[in-house]
C-alpha cells in the first residue's frame, strides 16, 4: 500500500509510522488522518508487530492541524475533521501493543494531541509542545482539552490551552507530559531500544497493563481496582504468567509467547 503523507517501516517486531509532510511541518490534513487510520488498522491486525513508534520527518513531529484547511471549513466540516481525529486517538489507545511517540520537533495542537493518545512520549531535547489553537480563535479539537488535563492536571493544562504558550522539552519533562528526553540525534535509536525491549515482554500483560491504567483513570478508585483485579487475573490465562515465574526461579531470561 502506498501513502502520500506517511512512511511506514517495520524492523523485527517494531513498526514505525513517520509523518511525512516536512515542508508543511507535518500539518495534519484529512487525507493524512485517513492514511494514519488505515495503517493503524493494518498494524492492529498484524500479530507479528508488538510495538509501535510514531515520529515525524524533518523539524516537526506534527505542527498541528493544517491551518489551510480551516480557511474552507464550516462547522459541519470541522465536526467531521475533529471526529476523524478523535477516532485515530481512540484507535491508538485501544491498541493492545504499546505505542511510543518519539517527538523529534514541534508537537503543537493536533501534534501534541496525537502524542497524548500514545502510551509514552519521548522527546528530543529540541522538541517543543503546545496547544496554540486559542491564537487562531479556536480550541483543541483532537482531545487536548481532555487528555492534556488527564496527563498533567487541570491547572497546567489550562495554562497551556488558555495562553497558547509553547514549552520546551525540559519543561514538558518537569510537568510530567514527557516520560524521557534524549539528545535529538539519539532520540530514534533510544526509542527503538525501548520499543524492542517492550516487544519482548508478554503481549497479554502489556495490553492488560496499559488498558488498566487508561480505563482506571476515568473512574473511581474502587472501580479502577476492580478493573485491575480482572486485568491481573486475565494475565494468568496466558502461558506468559507461568513462563515469567518459571524463568525467575530458574534464573534465566523469560521467553514470552
Ligand atoms: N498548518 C499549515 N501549515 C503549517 C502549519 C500548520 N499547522 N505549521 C506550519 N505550516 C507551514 C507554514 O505555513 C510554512 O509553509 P510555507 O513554507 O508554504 O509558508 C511551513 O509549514 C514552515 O513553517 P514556518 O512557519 O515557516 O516555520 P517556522 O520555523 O518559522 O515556525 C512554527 C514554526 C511551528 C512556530 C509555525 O509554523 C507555527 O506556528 N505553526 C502553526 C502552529 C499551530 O498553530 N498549530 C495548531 C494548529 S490548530
Amino acid at each position: 500500500m502506498s501513502y502520500q503523507n506517511i512512511l511506514f517501516h517495520v524492523e523485527g517486531s517494531v513498526a514505525a509510522i513517520t509523518f511525512n509532510r516536512p515542508e508543511k511541518l507535518n500539518a495534519l490534513n484529512p487525507e493524512m488522518l485517513r492514511e494514519i487510520k488505515e495503517i493503524l488498522v493494518e498494524i492492529k491486525n498484524n500479530p507479528d508487530i508488538r510495538a509501535l513508534i510514531l515520529t515525524g520527518a524533518g523539524r516537526a513531529f506534527i505542527a498541528g492541524a493544517d491551518i489551510q484547511e480551516f480557511t474552507r471549513m464550516d462547522a459541519l466540516a470541522a465536526r467531521e475533521f475533529s471526529r476523524a481525529a478523535h477516532e485515530v486517538g481512540f484507535i491508538l489507545e485501544a491498541m493492545d501493543l504499546p505505542v511510543i511517540a518519539a517527538v523529534n520537533g514541534f508537537a503543537l495542537g493536533g501534534g501534541l494531541e496525537m502524542a497524548l493518545a500514545c502510551d509514552l512520549i519521548f522527546a528530543a531535547d529540541r522538541a517543543s509542545f503546545g496547544q496554540p489553537e486559542i491564537n487562531l480563535g479556536i480550541i483543541p479539537g483532537f482531545g487536548g482539552t481532555q487528555r492534556l488535563s488527564r496527563a498533567v492536571g487541570k491547572v497546567r493544562a489550562k495554562d497551556l490551552i488558555l495562553t497558547g504558550r509553547t514549552v520546551e522539552a525540559a519543561e514538558a519533562l518537569a510537568m510530567g507530559l514527557v516520560a524521557r528526553v534524549f539528545p535529538a540525534a539519539a532520540l530514534l535509536d533510544e526509542t527503538r531500544k525501548v520499543a524492542q525491549s517492550l516487544a519482548q515482554k508478554g503481549r497479554v500483560a502489556l495490553a492488560a497493563a496499559k488498558h488498566a491504567v487508561d480505563r482506571g483513570f476515568d473512574t473511581s478508585l474502587a472501580t479502577g481496582c476492580a478493573l485491575e483485579i480482572d486485568a491481573f487475573s486475565l494475565c494468568f490465562a496466558s502461558p506468559d504468567a507461568r513462563e515469567g515465574a518459571a524463568a525467575f526461579l530458574e534464573k534465566r531470561a523469560p521467553k514470552f509467547a
